[in-house]
Formats: C-alpha cells, sequence, structure tokens
C-alpha cells in the first residue's frame, strides 16, 4: 500500500487541488492531505474550516483529511508515507518547490517528493485567484466545488 501525503494551505480548496489530488490516487494507493499553516501567511479561512471544506469535497475518495504543526516532514513519517505529493503549475513554482523538497530531503531522505503537474486548464487557477474573484462577485465555475463556493459567498456578501 503506498502513501502520499499531500500538503498545502487550501485556502480554500480548488479544482486544481482536486485535479491533482485525482491524479495522485493513479500513483498512490491512499492519499492523506494535510493541511497546514505557512508562519509567514494570513488565511481566509480557520484551519478547521479549510479541512471540513476537502472532507466534503473529497467523499468517496480512498483520501484522509488532517491538519498539522510542526515540520511537515515529521508529519509525513509519523503517517508512514512514502512520499510527499505536491502539484505544480507554471515554472514559476519551480524554485521554491524545489528548495521545499530538498530541506524536506535534507531531514529524512526516506521520503521522496512527487510533482504531479497541473492540467493545463488548472494552470492560471490558485486560491488567491479564487479569493480576488469571490471577493468581487465574480463567477466562480469550474473553479472550486459547490460546497467551496457556498463558502465563499457567505464570506463576501
Ligand atoms: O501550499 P502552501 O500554501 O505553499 O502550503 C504550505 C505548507 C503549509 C504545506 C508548507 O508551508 C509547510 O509544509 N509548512 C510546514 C513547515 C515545513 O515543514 N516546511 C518545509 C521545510 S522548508
Amino acid at each position: 500500500m503506498k502513501l502520499a501525503v499531500y500538503p498545502g494551505s487550501f485556502d480554500p480548496v480548488t479544482h486544481a487541488h482536486l485535479d491533482v489530488l485525482k491524479r495522485g490516487l493513479k500513483i498512490f494507493d491512499r492519499i492523506i492531505v494535510a493541511v497546514g499553516e505557512h508562519y509567514a501567511k494570513s488565511y481566509l479561512f480557520p484551519q478547521e474550516e479549510r479541512v471540513a471544506m476537502i472532507r466534503e469535497a473529497v467523499k468517496g475518495m480512498p483520501v484522509e483529511v488532517k491538519h498539522f504543526k510542526g515540520l511537515l516532514i515529521d508529519f509525513a513519517a509519523k503517517e508512514k508515507a512514502n512520499a510527499i505529493l505536491r502539484g505544480l503549475r507554471a515554472v514559476s513554482d519551480f524554485d521554491s518547490e524545489f528548495q521545499m523538497a530538498i530541506t524536506n530531503r535534507k531531514f529524512n531522505p526516506e521520503i521522496e517528493t512527487v510533482f504531479i503537474m497541473t492540467r493545463g486548464m488548472y494552470s492560471y487557477l490558485s486560491s488567491s485567484v479564487v479569493k480576488e474573484v469571490a471577493s468581487l462577485g465574480g463567477k466562480l465555475e469550474g473553479m472550486v466545488p459547490q460546497n467551496v463556493e457556498n463558502k465563499l459567498r457567505e464570506r463576501f456578501v
């Protein structure tokens, strides 16, 4: 049984994240979505709400959703994961992802980082874009699942 941890802020989860997750399930038997906090970021949704939104969006998939604190690599080791899964959208993502993967490997060389390229149709899509569109009352069709759209609408009434 191959297990991956798919970490992120997911503020909120988008179809781009879900696409990476579904494609990750072609490689891994099970995936744990690990909802974390970056020390320098501020979030629209608290961690529990981000977790709840993802749980609803992944119903029926062999996916668990957990929050974590501390180093990602320690969480992945505790869960006995074989790999960390990350999505790559564009070349601009590469530098920071490379840095993070190398740092994580330095801490624990047993756990590989695996990247899945986001599908072209989602390469523009990020949680930030979604929040900006939602805050300005724009259409969110094709960007986020319905439950996430509802939450965003509540936030930006
Ligand atoms: O998708 P994001 O918003 O870039 O996710 C960031 C997150 C929370 C996954 C990342 O910041 C993280 O893993 N934080 C935990 C601390 C850590 O282990 N950092 C990696 C070493 S550089």
